[in-house]
């Protein structure tokens, strides 16, 4: 039996607004025995997802999960290589996916849910934190079951997507125009943003919402109104399309990144639009969507073979940096997916 030096990093208070990273977490060390129970396997953790939803697992009040606990290690899901197993079905170099939250090492037994990563040439054993992970099947399940794109999709319906060159905007976004062919219109945070979504994926139309006259434009680019508006922001941007909402159009309510810092929450103002256009806004959590991620997951490697799902990653190195990437997600440093890598992968014990 040996013991590992393992970093933590742990809430240590409760932000009321925005994160302050020094105050809000704490590193620490401490031993981690190797010694394993039947069944269980010890991981060494690669990547950390970086996600916007951390902010809400923050704060004490009703949600679809349990708040982070003080001094708990904070929450993610990580993609891992497993380095000892008791566990016949797990061996050792295989990659996993798995909640091990920010730590260089975890102890999984086998109720805990582990999820068994089959990389394919060309993709990155990270990309099961983004495109094939939980934010591209959000975008995903998001246009499927709330957005009801199957129905509505094609030339003639209009899609906008807001935080559309983040890890689950720029999927939705290339769902609708390259699977489905309808007219797309990603909202975003650069110039160099828009650039990407119009030259890179190949969007109609790409709308920086910091511009001054924004909302002009966001109205020159949608003359036949938005059928589906897939909203990662909420905010002034959410109340925007709101106002050009289409007769029977979808509100997908995936987030609202803009609000998630705010002490005090707002409405937005032009809700009445849902009554005089008969419109829905709906809101759905992915994981109501956990016994259908292997079909969605078939199709989006698909995609992805077929070229028509790109994706790009933000990755910050070192364990210790975790705490400032988080931050930087509500700052909008990142395109497409933000990781944190924490150990390069041993491909040598990988089977
Ligand atoms: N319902 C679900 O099950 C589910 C699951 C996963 C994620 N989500 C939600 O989906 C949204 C996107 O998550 P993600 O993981 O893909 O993150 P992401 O979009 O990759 O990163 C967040 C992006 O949000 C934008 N942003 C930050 N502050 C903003 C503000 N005040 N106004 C407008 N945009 C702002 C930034 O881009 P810009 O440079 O463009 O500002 C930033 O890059 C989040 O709201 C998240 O909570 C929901």
């Amino acid at each position: 039996m040996g013991f590992i030096k393992n970093t933590q990093i742990v809430l240590a208070n409760r932000p009321v607004a925005e994160i302050d990273p020094a105050t809000t977490f704490r590193k620490q060390q401490v031993s981690l025995s190797d010694d394993l129970a039947p069944g269980e396997i010890l991981v060494k953790v690669l990547f950390i997802s970086l996600d916007p939803a951390m902010r809400g697992w923050m704060r004490d009040v009703r949600s679809y999960i349990r708040p982070v606990r003080i001094d708990e290690v904070m929450r993610s899901a990580d993609v891992c290589q497993i380095i000892k197993s008791s566990n016949p079905d797990f061996k050792v170099g295989e990659l996993i996916r798995a909640h091990c939250g920010w730590q260089e090492y975890s102890v999984l037994k086998p109720s805990d849910d582990v999820v068994k990563i089959n990389a394919f040439p060309g993709i990155s054993p990270s990309t099961f934190l983004g495109v094939l992970g939980l934010t591209g099947l959000t975008a995903y399940f998001g246009l499927f079951e709330v957005g009801e794109i199957v129905k509505k999709g094609g030339p003639n319906c209009t899609v906008v997507v807001s935080g559309a060159a983040g890890a689950t905007g720029s999927v939705a976004a290339q769902i609708a125009k390259h699977v489905f062919g309808c007219r797309v219109i990603g909202i975003a945070g650069s110039d160099d943003k828009c650039d990407y979504l119009v030259k890179e994926l190949g969007l109609d139309v790409a709308l920086n919402y910091k511009s001054k006259t924004f909302f002009k434009e966001l109205h020159a680019a949608t003359p036949k109104l938005i059928d589906i508006f897939f909203d990662n922001t909420g905010g002034d941007i959410l109340d925007g399309c709101l106002r050009r909402i289409a007769f029977k159009g979808r509100i997908i309510v995936c987030g609202a990144i803009s609000t998630y810092n705010d002490a005090v929450p707002k409405g937005p103002a032009y809700y009445s639009a849902l009554i005089t256009q008969r419109a829905r806004m709906e809101g759905f959590i992915v994981f109501d969507y956990a016994e259908q991620y292997g079909k969605a997951i078939e199709d989006m490697s698909k995609w992805i073979k077929e070229g028509k799902l790109k994706s790009r990653e933000t990755v910050v190195h070192g364990i210790d940096n975790t705490p400032e990437a988080l931050v930087k997600l509500f700052k909008g440093d990142n395109t497409g997916k933000m990781l944190v890598k924490v150990a390069e992968e041993d491909t040598k014990s990988r089977l």
